[in-house]
């Protein structure tokens, strides 16, 4: 087959994670295989700890590298690339990720990709839609929380961030809360699906500011109040503060993302406005209908792509690595590994 095969490695949070993806001489995108381990140590501690997950992604990368090269019919050999996240993230894992590419790109003497791992998140949707830039990108992940124009690889500008939490460290805080366990999102979109999201009335911050920014520690002490005031919490109680919890944040989300395709239009006058959302929060489908009845009331277009490719994973790694090749950019085997590393 022509075109480019990247391996990409993600490692910076809680996921173990490797795949294969072609790009093709046109710029089409193909997953061949993605492998996605997620460790659940943490469930525990209802939180990700650092340090065990640094020490799960060395026992379980190699096997999980040699499956996605398996599932793709592939050996190192057969691969044109090695991307790995480089940052942002847990260092711990990230180094992990990233050495472990560069040994293999060392021994292969293919290129090296270092690739930020918002940037991955950004470009997913021209791996899995196909979409041109400029577009407008809505990154809701456990540790961000932006709103961001992208107008081509490594081209972006930053229209609204949040102040505080990240939304889907929100969902987590809630659902630790609540007692709901962790990963909180998918437990807090469950349980609102059985409340009644007008029981127990909470802020909805933000709306109405003039830059499209997010703030969420208000609503995260207002739910603390709640439940402390009718504690013990009866299951009912739970489901409707989550279900008034996620009716909040859609109507935020739908207010700073009305604000943003504005800005867009302005900013881009005669595109017609396209927003993607990325990051893990994007799997939530409350989040995701009320964004296709705010988009389709601005006349813009909503690409989501499909939830196991909005969570992190490696195929947004290799894919943001061949894209990033056919620019003729890699990497040398000394680029750091970065905690800290804003898109
Ligand atoms: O992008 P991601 O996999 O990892 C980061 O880079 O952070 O996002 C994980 C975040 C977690 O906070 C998780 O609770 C949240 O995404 N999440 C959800 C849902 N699924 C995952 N939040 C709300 N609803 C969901 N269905
Ligand atoms: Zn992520």
């Amino acid at each position: 087959e022509t075109g480019m095969i990247v391996l990409g490695i993600e490692t910076s949070c809680d996921e173990t994670a490797a795949a294969v993806v072609l790009r093709a001489p046109e710029g089409q995108g193909r997953i061949l295989s993605s492998v996605v381990l997620s460790q659940d140590a943490h469930a525990i501690y209802g939180g990700v700890v650092p340090e065990l997950a640094a020490r799960a992604h060395v026992d379980r990368l190699d096997d999980v590298i040699a499956t996605a090269l398996d599932e793709a019919g592939l050996d190192l050999a057969g691969v044109d690339a090695i991307a790995a996240t480089a940052g942002p993230g847990l260092i711990g894992g990230v180094l992990v990720g990233l050495t472990t590419a560069k040994a293999l790109a060392m021994a292969t003497g293919k290129p090296l990709v270092a690739v930020n791992h918002l940037e991955a998140h950004a470009l997913t949707a021209r791996l899995t839609d196909g979409i041109a830039f400029p577009y407008l990108l809505l990154l809701v992940s456990g540790g961000h929380t932006q709103i961001v124009r992208v107008d081509g690889v490594g081209r972006y500008r930053r229209l609204g961030t949040t102040i505080d939490d990240a939304l889907g460290e929100a969902f987590d805080k809630t659902a630790k809360l609540l007692d709901l366990g962790y990963p909180g999102g998918p437990a807090v979109e469950a349980a609102a699906a059985k409340g009644d999201p007008g029981r127990i009335p909470l802020p909805r911050p933000m709306i109405g500011r003039p830059t499209p920014d997010f703030s969420f520690s208000g609503l995260k002490t207002a739910i603390r109040q709640e439940a402390e005031r009718r504690a013990p919490l009866s299951p009912a109680d739970v489901a409707d503060l989550c279900a008034a919890f996620q009716s909040s944040i859609c109507a935020v989300i739908a207010d700073r993302v009305r604000l943003a395709l504005g800005l867009f239009r302005d900013s881009a006058p005669g595109i017609d406005p396209v927003l993607v959302v990325a990051g893990g929060v994007a799997a939530n489908r409350a989040i995701a209908a009320r964004l296709a009845e705010t988009t389709a009331k601005a006349g813009a277009r909503l690409v989501v792509p499909p939830p196991v490719l909005c969570t992190d994973n490696g195929a947004m790694v290799a894919w943001a690595g061949a894209e990033r090749l056919a620019l003729g950019l890699s990497d040398d085997l000394d680029v750091a590994a970065r905690a800290r590393w804003p898109l």
